[in-house]
């Protein structure tokens, strides 16, 4: 009992600080319009940036992947798990980076949080610890996770910060050098100024690495995400995707050299030791390329860019603060926790549904509201936000 009780004392002391979390339970697909726990919502809070979740076409090419190669691969892809479905999908989407990558090949992940640790502990393994990983400060989770997994030296830089960045590569005697950073920072919206952290990766021989869990899809003339959006190349890059975001589906990829490809399939542990995912969601997920990289794909981004704009310039913020963002992540600082949970809450009796995300997610004293856009809303939608959240300010 001693050891349920020390966990009893943990829960409770994460409850009298506002930090106890909880879920709800969705009972419909992810869309704008869903039931929760049996009640009717508006949500603002998935990452379908296009609305592809519950896309009809996407669902008709996951029950014709089911007919075709069945329900689960049956082993990891080294073994017998990797089979047609995947390959098509590696292609497709090594063809649709190669604008940005020359020589791109693409692997597929079951998530992005294993893409994530396969990528840094894989290339990390190179030099073993002579490596050094400049990560920036507000990286996600996974990417924390993937220095540790990968026992390098881990430099921290502060968010944004190019001329750190500079300091600690130009003092840096690392045989293998990585800088790592989200391209949309997931809890802020924000962009990392990636054309200059680029030059700084050719000038120092440092790979970078650049998660675009929130860009892929949703930014980019042709949904190339922060790739295209900043109109970067090069052979230093190597480019993480999630496809459970605006992609509709689930899953990840990498997409980079061949060479870096061949590598991470030798030695990257969180691809090498796991069942491969179902061929199911590959084969739905090339019915979410054809639409991502087709005109329905640009008439979303197009939709959501408005709605991103309706929203940016109809909110009227005196004490809490809207980030600047360009982006579907459009977070409104609150400060306190106590307070951020009240806003939810209050949104939610209204049938609102936007998450309060609070520390160690974001740094402590700015619990915030986390509003994400999708294509899937109505400007009608983005509205009825707006009067909610700017009289709930004003109260
Ligand atoms: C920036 C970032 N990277 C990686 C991930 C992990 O991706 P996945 O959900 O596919 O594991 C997420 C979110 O989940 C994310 O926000």
């Amino acid at each position: 009992m001693i050891l349920l009780e020390q966990l009893e004392t943990q829960l409770d002391a994460l409850s009298a600080k506002s930090l106890r979390r909880r879920r709800r339970t969705a009972e419909t697909a992810c869309a704008p319009r869903v039931t929760v726990d049996g009640n009717p919502m508006l949500a603002f809070c998935s990452n379908d940036y296009l609305g592809l979740a519950a896309h009809p076409k996407i669902i008709a090419a996951l029950q014709q992947g089911a007919s075709l190669y069945g329900v689960g691969s049956g082993a990891s892809h080294l073994i017998s798990g990797h089979s047609r479905a995947h390959a098509m999908l590696e292609e497709r989407l090594a063809d649709f980076m190669s604008p940005h990558i020359a020589s791109a090949r693409a692997l597929y992940f079951c998530t992005g949080y294993m893409a994530n640790l396969a990528v840094l502990s894989g290339l990390a393994a190179v030099s073993g610890r002579e490596t050094e990983i400049f990560s920036e400060s507000l990286n996600h989770a996974s990417l924390i996770d993937g220095a540790k997994l990968s026992r390098a030296q881990v430099q921290v830089y502060p968010h944004g910060d190019v001329m750190a960045l500079q300091a600690l590569l130009a003092a840096s005697s690392a045989a293998t050098k990585i800088v790592v950073t989200d391209s949309v920072f997931s809890m802020d919206g924000d962009l990392a100024p990636l054309p200059a952290i680029l030059a700084l990766c050719e000038k120092y021989n440092a790979w970078l690495v650049v998660d675009d869990a929130h860009g892929f899809a949703a930014m980019g003339e042709h949904g190339r995400g922060v790739l295209e959006h900043f109109n970067l190349s090069s052979p230093n890059l190597v480019y993480m995707g999630t496809l459970g975001k605006a992609a509709g589906v689930g899953g990840a990829f990498v997409a980079a050299h061949a060479t870096v490809i061949d590598w991470l399939v030798q030695k990257a542990r969180p691809y090498i030791y796991t069942t491969a995912a179902p061929p199911a969601l590959a084969h739905a997920l090339l019915a979410s390329l054809d639409i991502i990289g087709g005109e329905e794909g640009h008439a979303r981004r197009a939709h959501l860019n408005d709605l991103i704009t309706q929203l940016r310039s109809d909110l009227r913020l005196k004490r809490w603060k809207l980030m600047p963002s360009i982006t579907a992540i459009e977070p409104i600082i609150i400060g306190d926790n106590a307070e951020a949970l009240r806003a939810a809450a209050s949104l939610y009796e209204q049938g609102l549904w936007v998450p309060a995300i609070r520390p160690p997610t974001v740094p402590d004293g700015t619990a915030r509201l986390r509003i994400t856009l999708s294509a899937a809303h109505t400007q009608d939608d983005v509205a009825c936000l707006l009067d909610a959240v700017n009289a709930l300010e004003s109260d």
